[in-house]
């Protein structure tokens, strides 16, 4: 049974075009993902209980979210603010969309919609050393100053939304931005991009624009050493406690 503290709105009544919708950008983006996502997002569907066939629900990816790693879903309207996403992320809810975009839209949605939020970035969330950094991150933002939100910020979106790892030997992704879009995917395994070596300080220093398809990435050696980076880059610049 669901606790109540932890229920969630039910799931909307998903239209037959919209269901449809789903099973497109699903049918579509799978297939790649398991040449270009690394293995931890490809299980991370499976654990989370995503479905090819039908739209998931917040409550179910929740529940089975929480039996992994302790985070939750919470649903919003649409994007969250910085300060009060961190205060979201450091006790480990995530916030997420329930609306899909539009068919005229399947390439592109200006705003973050379910695919991205749940499909993009719930599968994740379901490995420790990942969901531990996460968490950090958002304890890391809370009372920090507004010059260490735009490191932040930058660290973000050069991590949890368009990451690369290295595993086996191999390039892989494991960033929402990345999975969740057909077009930044081919293009972040294009040679017209410049992958660097994963390296806090420089993704602090480097602006992202967020209306332009990506020209530099990171490339994390491991998620233990994401971890384990961001735990010692946040605690030198008194973000976090001293261990
Ligand atoms: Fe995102």
């Amino acid at each position: 049974m669901t606790d109540p503290s932890t229920a969630l709105p039910p799931r909307p009544a998903y239209s037959d075009e919209e269901e449809g919708t789903w099973q497109l950008l699903y049918g579509r983006q799978v297939p790649r993902l398991q040449r270009m996502a690394c293995q931890p997002f490809l299980d991370g569907l499976g654990k989370a209980g995503f479905e090819a066939e039908r739209i998931p629900s917040l409550q179910v990816l929740s529940d089975n979210l929480a039996g992994r790693t302790g985070w939750r879903l919470v649903r919003v309207e649409g994007l969250v603010a910085e300060r009060p996403f961190f205060e979201l992320v450091a006790s480990k809810r995530f916030p997420a969309t329930d609306f899909i975009r539009k068919r005229a839209d399947l390439d592109y949605t200006p705003a973050p919609d379910l695919f991205h939020d749940q499909f993009g970035h719930v599968p994740m969330l379901t490995l420790p050393t990942f969901a531990r950094f996460f968490q950090r991150f958002g304890e890391a933002g809370q009372g920090a100053s507004d010059a260490a939100v735009t490191a932040l910020a930058r660290i973000y979106w050069f991590t949890v939304e368009f990451g690369l790892i290295r595993e086996g030997g191999a390039r892989k992704a494991f960033g929402a931005g990345l999975m969740s879009s057909i077009g930044e995917l081919d293009h972040g395994f294009s040679p017209d991009v410049r992958v660097h070596d994963f390296d806090l300080d420089a993704i602090a220093a480097r602006p992202f624009v967020t209306t332009e398809i990506q020209a530099d990435y990171f490339e994390v050696p491991s998620f233990d050493v994401l971890e384990r980076d961001f735990e010692r880059w946040a605690r030198a610049r008194g973000l976090l406690p001293a261990a």
